[in-house]
């Protein structure tokens, strides 16, 4: 008997493990379930709303076709660019940030990184003015949360610019307006002064950041930021931007002085040539020409920030034609400083340095596939049909881009970036 009561408890007991582990089961499925239906249902949150991929889908194009140059994709991304899409207005940005929450939910900011990008924290400067829409598509290209955003608006911009821009700083934390803003000129000193109002924030934000990058409304990444992360690397603390040797032609925009005029209004400023001859720079630095556009270390923009030398030679260049395009490109070449270029090294070329890949109309089909977009001022805004290109020329952005000119082309660019993000990053 007392066996048999013994083996009832043990049968009891038996029983009831059996039936905690089916009811364990049981729970653990429920709460699968329950996320992939959170998953799925944030999924739909964001068809309705994520209106990037858009276009494609509505018109039935496939990006891996135009990827492949296939001609009747191709076609219907001509087709559409004739239809001329309506571009969201900065308005439409305004009100997207008036709920935080549901624009980060919506918009897909929530993306996941690797550890490798987590200990590679990036700084970017944007100097923007115009196309609210499209300023938050780049910022979402480059978008990771441990990096930081600078973003520079011209303080000419519209008011509603205006609201949109600061509208997206206050809905991501690691995104700020730059606390000094300037009405970049044209060719002035100002657009330089824009960059280092940004890269002197940036220098003093929390986030240790190893390299700045510094873009433009009308760029755009080639390159996911796992990629850029893995390619800075290889710098070794090395800077990257064009420095060469000034033509004759080029020579002229420091050897005189410059005066801002304005004749229309004193929004339309343009320096102007004057008679009066320029002082060589201070400091015995010599100018090479280059990009506005850089890829520079922390300890470069910091020697950039603190020298002296470096304000003094600022100051030189307030009155000479376009700064920015021999600001970066002389200062690397100064003997000593943090991944130095040498003077008597060769020129780098925009090609050479892949920051930016810019097609110029009269190296066409010399250097690179002709333009299938439009030219404005001698340079292609990108269609369609360069997409392949653009992803296999192996530089880390490209510039220009116009939704106004081709929204295909930006559409399959985000697409791409997305899903090779999706792939380098294992699921957790
Ligand atoms: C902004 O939101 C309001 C209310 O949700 C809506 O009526 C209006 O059409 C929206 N404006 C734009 C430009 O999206
Ligand atoms: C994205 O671009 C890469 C080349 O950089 C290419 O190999 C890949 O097939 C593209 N993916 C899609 C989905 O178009």
């Amino acid at each position: 008997m007392k066996s048999c009561v013994r083996h009832l408890n043990h049968r009891r007991a038996l029983l009831y493990l059996f039936s905690s582990i089916l009811i364990f089961c049981a729970l653990i499925r429920y709460v699968t379930i329950t996320n992939d239906n959170n998953i799925i249902k944030s999924r739909q949150i964001r068809r309705q709303t994520d209106t990037r991929w858009r276009l494609t889908e509505q018109h039935g194009i496939n990006c891996v076709d135009i990827y492949n140059m296939d001609p009747v994709a191709l076609g219907k991304s001509l087709e559409l660019r004739r239809k001329a899409p309506p571009i969201p207005a900065d308005k439409s940005v305004v009100n997207a940030t008036l709920d935080c929450g549901q624009f980060l939910a919506s918009r897909g900011y929530n993306v996941r990184i690797s550890e490798q990008e987590r200990d590679f924290p990036l700084a970017f400067s944007l100097v923007v003015h115009k196309d609210a829409h499209m300023v938050e598509r780049l910022l979402h290209a480059i978008y990771a949360p441990h990096n930081i955003y600078c973003i520079h608006y011209d303080l000419k911009s519209s008011s509603d610019f205006t609201e949109a821009i600061r509208g997206l700083a206050r809905c991501l934390p690691n995104v700020f307006v730059a606390s000094r803003l300037e009405a970049v000129q044209y060719g002035g000193i100002s657009r330089l002064r824009a960059d280092l109002n940004c890269l002197s924030d940036l220098l003093s934000s929390e986030i240790r950041w190893r390299y700045a990058i510094n873009l433009c409304g009308q760029d755009f990444p080639l390159r996911s930021n796992a990629e850029l992360v893995s390619e800075l690397k290889a710098l070794k603390g090395t800077n990257m931007l064009e420095t060469i040797r000034p033509s004759k032609l080029k020579q002229q925009r420091y050897t005189n002085h410059f005066d801002l005029k304005d004749e229309q209004s004193q929004y339309r400023a343009f320096p102007v040539k004057t008679a009066q001859k320029k002082q060589p720079p201070p400091h015995d630095i010599e100018i090479f020409v280059g990009s506005a556009y850089f890829v520079l270390s922390r300890e470069f923009v910091t020697f950039v920030h603190w020298s002296p030398q470096v304000k003094d030679f600022l100051a030189w260049c307030e009155d000479t034609y376009s700064p920015d395009e021999h600001f970066w490109a002389s200062l690397i070449r100064v003997p000593g400083v943090p991944g130095e270029i040498k003077r008597s090294d060769p020129d780098i070329s925009d090609l050479m340095s892949r920051t930016r890949l810019v097609k110029w109309q009269y190296l066409e089909e010399k250097l690179y596939p002709k333009c299938t977009g439009v030219h404005v001022h001698s340079v292609c805004i990108y269609g369609a049909a360069e997409l392949r290109w653009l992803l296999n020329d192996g530089h880390w952005f490209g510039n220009k881009f116009d939704l106004k000119v081709d929204p295909v082309v930006i559409e399959c660019l985000e697409r791409n970036l997305t899903e090779r993000h999706g792939a380098k990053v294992t699921p957790q």
